[in-house]
């Protein structure tokens, strides 16, 4: 089902009725005695995304915290497997994770995602739809560094017109307006990155859950 097929379809004519279990969030954050939400990378392809949220992940998952990773990569081969990089195919693209998300935020987990999401109009989306559950991390690199970089050789294909619509490229990448946290990967290593997202997580107590 491509491109939010079912938009124009009711609730109501399609019979299906949300369905409440016994067990809410609210036990499952009491039981894992945190606070679950969403983490939420964005930058060029490059910029160290993926690299840090495992990092932080790995961290967090020391300290007793029940997280997941969602990668740009990875998704893209299963859920999101029939969506291209077109503007319209990027935010179903983003639509999907985000309800992914939110489901696996009532699971309970601190969900660390690397997207580009490029767009401020769909990173407002998924602001919108978990509020204060949602913490965003621009992960600052210049497109000429992330081009030096380019572990994965897509900037060289890009620049050869191989691969269309590339962002930084081809394709804008829209700088976030008012991210909650900047990582600036040009003058800050992995393992530094990691660290002072854990510290600003502990500085807006995020993952401590309140009765
Ligand atoms: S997003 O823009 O829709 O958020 P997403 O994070 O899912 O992108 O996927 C990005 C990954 O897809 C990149 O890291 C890169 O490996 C690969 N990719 C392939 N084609 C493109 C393209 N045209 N633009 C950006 N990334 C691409």
């Amino acid at each position: 089902m491509k491109n939010n097929s079912t938009s124009n379809i009711q609730h109501s004519t399609l019979n299906i009725v949300w369905h409440n279990g016994y067990v809410k969030r609210a036990d499952r954050n009491r039981l894992n005695k945190h606070k679950s939400g969403l983490i939420w990378f964005t930058g060029l392809s490059a910029s160290g995304k993926s690299t840090i949220a495992h990092l932080v992940e790995k961290k967090l998952h020391e300290q007793g915290i029940r997280t997941y990773v969602l990668d740009g990569d990875n998704v893209r081969h299963g859920l999101n497997v029939d969506l291209g990089f077109s503007r319209e195919d990027r935010k179903e693209n983003l639509r999907r994770i985000v309800e992914v998300c939110k489901l696996m935020v009532d699971a309970g987990l601190v969900v660390l995602t690397a997207f580009i999401s490029p767009y401020n109009e769909d990173r407002a989306y998924v602001r919108s739809k978990l509020n204060d559950d949602y913490i965003e991390i621009y992960v600052k690199c210049s497109v000429e560094e992330c081009e030096r970089r380019d572990p994965k050789g897509l900037y060289k294909k890009a620049r050869a017109g191989i691969i269309k619509n590339y962002t930084g490229i081809s394709a804008p990448y829209e700088v976030p307006d008012n991210p909650d946290l900047v990582i600036d990967t040009e003058h800050c290593d992995p393992e530094k990155a990691a660290v002072l997202v854990l510290e600003f997580l502990k500085s807006r107590d995020f993952l401590r859950f309140r009765n």
